[in-house]
């Protein structure tokens, strides 16, 4: 069996928390596809060029720690808008997402550009003020040395770039069920989102 999430947003609104619960609830694999971003831009930093970053980029650069800084955060936003990384990424993506036993993908541009045609659709949002303030609580509570408004400032800064580049901006895909985390528990948020895609699996 293969079935295919795809479950898109801005920054921080919950994408990663929703995933994990839906990926371990249905018993499919998970990918945050902001890693590969990540990764990308932590590579960048360490002096690489973001193409040759990207196109030699291997699943084991995924499993660090340090990729969860804001400081990476703003360097993966920069080296996303760049066609050429964006391009070297995409097979890995769309083999993960092909995978037997299912895959939730999580990340800007999963519904519209690397799995248009996944199974469900979702578009977990919030407004950038809850946004921020949650990343503020897991970033500080890690002991990085942030700001609520140093935050608030990525977050926004991140979503502007985000969703104003040429190059598979983040958009809702039209067939996708929007999901505003603005006033949900994570308890409520997770079950939107199974119930989400228990309803297309069993279509
Ligand atoms: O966790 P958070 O929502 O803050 O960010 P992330 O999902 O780790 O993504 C980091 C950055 O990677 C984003 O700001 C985007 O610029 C980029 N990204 C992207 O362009 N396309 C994706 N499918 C995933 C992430």
């Amino acid at each position: 069996m293969t079935l295919t999430v795809a479950i898109d947003g801005p920054a921080a609104a919950g994408k990663g928390t929703i995933s994990k619960a839906v990926a371990a609830h249905f018993g499919f694999a998970h990918l945050d596809t902001g890693l590969l971003y990540r990764a990308v831009g932590a590579k960048v930093i360490a002096g690489q060029s973001p193409i040759d970053a990207a196109q030699t980029l291997d699943p084991s650069d995924l499993e660090d720690d340090s990729l969860r800084t804001a400081t990476v955060a703003q360097a993966a936003s920069e080296v996303a808008v760049i066609p050429e990384v964006r391009a070297a990424l995409v097979d890995f993506q769309r083999t993960f997402a092909a995978r037997d036993g299912g895959a939730v993908l999580d990340g800007r541009d999963i519904g519209t550009v690397i799995c248009p045609d996944a199974d469900v659709k979702l578009f977990v949002t919030a407004s950038a003020a809850c946004r921020a303030e949650r990343r503020y609580k897991e970033l500080a509570g890690k002991g990085h040395d942030v700001t609520p408004a140093g935050v608030l400032a990525d977050v926004q800064e991140r979503d502007k770039r985000d969703s104003e580049r040429a190059a598979a901006p983040m958009v809702a895909a039209e067939d996708a069920t929007l999901i505003d985390t603005s006033d949900m528990s994570i308890e409520q948020a997770v079950a939107a989102a199974i119930s989400a895609v228990g309803t297309a699996r069993h279509n």
